[in-house]
């Protein structure tokens, strides 16, 4: 048992117009987002129903900012090519990627909110990227994407969690034992019990698609899918001191 980990968080500023150089303080909301949510001390996780109460995880991850890297761009918008990545390309070179979580805010484009690299990619593209529309809860922060949640479903990905309904058909898994399994991703906020392939869908897990106001937790089984990373041998072990 590893008990708490903490992950040392670099995040890089990249900006066009002066308003996506966004505040120290809705950096530090967005932090704060993570920590409450990867510790399960949101407000919100009461809302949990009580069919999926017993599974509700405190993943035990917490998350230090390190250093926030702010650079002027010429580029209105980056897309989700990992250009953003790259001083070369008008981006940010990442930083320590086997140490640190690598943060990226800048314009994404085309509505994308954000997107992330899986465990096991190349160390020059490693972390997350999120649009300063969709970061923190305060500033360029956009309803009804104003929650932080973004973030928390991103670095969910780039700890190894899947979407809840697998990308896929019914019998397609996300790897989780103890998500229901789901055909397809979810919006807004879906009432309950929402029902696909004769399941109740966890609508409320961050790693479906949901309003950032309707999602408030993570699975026990999604819990121990993202610590494997950190056990011996594992992806993300040269994060821990
Ligand atoms: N579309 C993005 C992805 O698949 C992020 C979705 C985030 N959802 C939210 N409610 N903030 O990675
Ligand atoms: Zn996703
Ligand atoms: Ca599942």
């Amino acid at each position: 048992n590893l008990g708490v980990i903490t992950i040392p968080v670099i995040v890089h500023i990249v900006y066009n117009t002066a308003s996506q150089n966004v505040s120290d303080a809705q950096i530090n909301s967005q932090i704060a987002v993570l920590n409450d949510d990867f510790r399960a001390t949101n407000s919100d996780v009461s809302q949990v129903p009580s069919l999926f109460a017993g599974v509700v995880a405190d993943v035990e991850i917490n998350f230090v900012l390190d250093q926030v890297i702010r650079k002027q761009t010429t580029r209105t918008s980056f897309g989700t090519n990992d250009a953003i990545k790259f001083d070369s390309q008008g981006g940010s070179n990442v930083v320590t990627p086997g140490t640190h979580l690598n943060m990226w805010i800048g314009p994404i484009g085309g509505g994308i909110l954000g997107y992330a690299q899986f465990p096991g990619g190349s160390s020059s593209t490693d972390g997350v990227v999120v649009d300063p529309l969709y970061f923190g809860t305060t500033g360029t922060a956009t309803a009804p994407f104003d929650g932080g949640r973004t973030m928390t479903h991103e670095v969910g990905h780039w700890l190894n969690l899947r979407h809840i309904w697998g990308d896929g058909r019914c019998n397609r898994d996300d790897f989780v034992d103890d998500t229901p399994r789901s055909d397809r991703p979810n919006y807004g906020c879906p009432g309950f019990p929402t029902t696909h392939c004769r399941t109740t869908d966890m609508t409320m897990n961050y790693m479906d698609y949901v309003n950032d106001d309707c999602m408030y937790m993570f699975s026990a089984g999604q819990k121990e899918r993202m610590r494997a990373l950190f056990a011996p041998g594992g992806v993300r072990e040269s994060i821990l001191p």
